[in-house]
């Protein structure tokens, strides 16, 4: 029977009880045995039920996230009678017809009759979790790492959005961010020389390391997010058309090392000076710094109420630059453990934050369409605006030892800035849609840029000539790319 601890939800029982005598709709079909608890009802409760029972929110103190805490049960006890679907209190709310109903009515609409009889089966036979699977084991991961990953298209029917790309240590080629995977191309031909598989659907940022792997960060929107390290001269797995295929899912020799996985996209990377740390952020809104030698995760920073979009080391590489969807640019004190101050005068979201090689100056773009200039080092002031894009600043990137600063923006244009006036030295236009990444090669001589519309263009610093243009989506065909 069920045991309620509170006695008004003895009444709220009966009720709901009567309700569903009363109301229960003719039932499913019973779904085929035996249920796995991870395969089939786990990705269940984590699209209708996990948004609130979660170990954060744990509405009616209920935590669904491990299967332990899930029976453990909440204000009342173990929600679920092994054998007894019809006696578990989590499938009477199921079927409430009432206020009592999960998911609750402002959620929307009940689960349906085929998925309440998935759950109700599995209760039947014993309500058992999966073997090899620890009680405590956190499900969202646990769905996480059965999941696996497409292959990225033979051929892109539609181009890939380029939200990152990086010159090689060498300058000569690039390594652009695709579907499902990450392509390196000859600049000088502006051939596609190599394609790594990445678990990732998209990769945020990139950055290689000083012992010459690739350090990414990246996702599934929504469903998950990493930081990987890869091996772009691993052995390759095929060459098809001259193109060296790459294994980055499987393949050790390629994925070198996974530093972190997560329930939601890594968005920003950046290594700091010494080469030895790597700082990440995301859409968890944390900021966390590793060590790449040990792969140790040195600090989980909570500093931002919104998404990270920008992460940037101080010169002396105690300070940590970042900004967010919160509308805020923050420095934190790596050493201290402690937020330094805080530049909120984009006053709308701030999409990206460099700071420059004295270490004194901070630079931040947002959709206020501004570059901004403030004291990292000071009061958190103001310096001045630089100027401005005709719509929202997407990416910014800095050149420390050479002083290139480089912003563009949704407004298709690419701006290159002069650090000394503090003003526009030129606006490299020819881009045919918004602008979502930003390079600058090792030399500082190269700028590389790459669109929505897959278009990737690479420029001359110093008179903003074309060196290369190419869609960076393998096999496009020429109807889908006429833009
Ligand atoms: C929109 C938020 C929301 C969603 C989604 C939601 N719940 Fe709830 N749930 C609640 C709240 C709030 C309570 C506490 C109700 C109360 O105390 O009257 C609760 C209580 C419960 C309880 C009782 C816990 C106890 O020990 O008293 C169970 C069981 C439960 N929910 C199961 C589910 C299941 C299963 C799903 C998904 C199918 C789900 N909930 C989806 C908000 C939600």
């Amino acid at each position: 029977m069920l045991r309620f601890r509170c006695g008004w939800f003895i009444v709220c029982g009966l009720v709901v009880l009567c309700s569903i005598v009363l109301k229960r709709p003719a039932q499913a079909a019973p779904p085929k045995g035996p249920i796995s608890f991870i395969n089939d009802v786990a990705p269940i409760f984590k699209e209708n039920c996990f948004a609130c029972h979660d170990a954060k929110k744990k509405k009616g103190k209920l935590d669904m996230t491990t299967y332990e805490n899930l029976r453990k049960g909440g204000d009342n006890e173990d929600p679920i009678v092994p054998g007894k679907p019809d006696d578990s209190l989590l499938v009477l709310l199921l079927h409430a017809g009432d206020a009592k109903r999960m998911p609750p009515k402002e959620a929307g609409e009940p689960l349906p009759p085929e998925k309440i009889a998935v759950i109700e089966q599995w209760i039947k036979e014993g309500a058992k979790l999966d073997a090899g699977i620890d009680p405590k084991a956190d499900l969202l991961r646990e769905l996480r790492v059965r999941w696996q990953p497409p292959p990225p298209p033979a051929a892109y029917r539609y181009p890939a959005i380029i939200n990152a790309l990086v010159f090689t240590p060498d300058g000569n080629k690039l390594v652009v961010s695709g579907h499902h995977e990450l392509t390196v191309w000859d600049i000088a031909s502006a051939k596609l020389e190599k394609r790594l598989h990445t678990r990732a659907e998209r990769a945020y940022a990139l950055a290689f390391l000083p012992d010459g792997k690739l350090a990414v960060a990246g996702g599934r929107p929504g469903q998950e997010g990493d930081v990987k390290i890869y091996d772009l001269n691993g052995s390759a797995a095929k060459m098809v058309d001259g193109v060296a295929i790459l294994d980055g899912v499987k393949d050790k020799a390629v994925l070198v090392k996974e530093l972190f996985d997560t329930d939601d996209t890594i968005l920003c990377l950046a290594i700091s000076p010494d080469g030895k740390r790597l700082a990440a952020g995301g859409c968890d809104r944390m900021v966390r710094v590793w060590d790449l030698a040990t792969g140790n995760l040195e600090q989980t920073i909570e500093n931002h109420a919104d998404w990270v979009f920008g992460v940037a080391w101080h010169p002396n590489g105690r300070y940590l630059v970042t900004c967010s969807r919160d509308k805020t640019a923050k420095v934190w004190d790596l050493e201290k453990k402690e937020s330094v101050l805080t530049f909120p005068d984009h006053q709308s979201s701030v999409n990206g934050v460099v700071v420059r090689s004295d270490g004194k100056v901070g630079y931040s773009v947002g959709d206020d369409k501004n570059l901004r200039s403030f004291n990292v080092a000071g009061d958190g002031k103001q310096v001045k605006v630089l100027g401005n894009h005709s719509d929202a600043i997407l990416k910014i990137a800095l050149h420390r030892e050479r002083s290139i600063l480089v912003t563009a923006g949704a407004d298709k244009a690419v701006k290159i800035w002069d650090l000394e006036k503090g003003a526009l030295q030129k606006t490299l236009t020819g881009h045919t849609d918004q602008v979502f990444a930003v390079a600058i090669s090792p030399d500082g001589d190269k700028l590389a840029t790459g669109s929505y519309n897959g278009e990737v263009k690479v420029w001359k610093v110093s008179d903003g000539s074309v060196l290369a243009s190419f869609n960076a989506s393998p096999g496009l065909a020429p109807a889908a790319d006429k833009k």
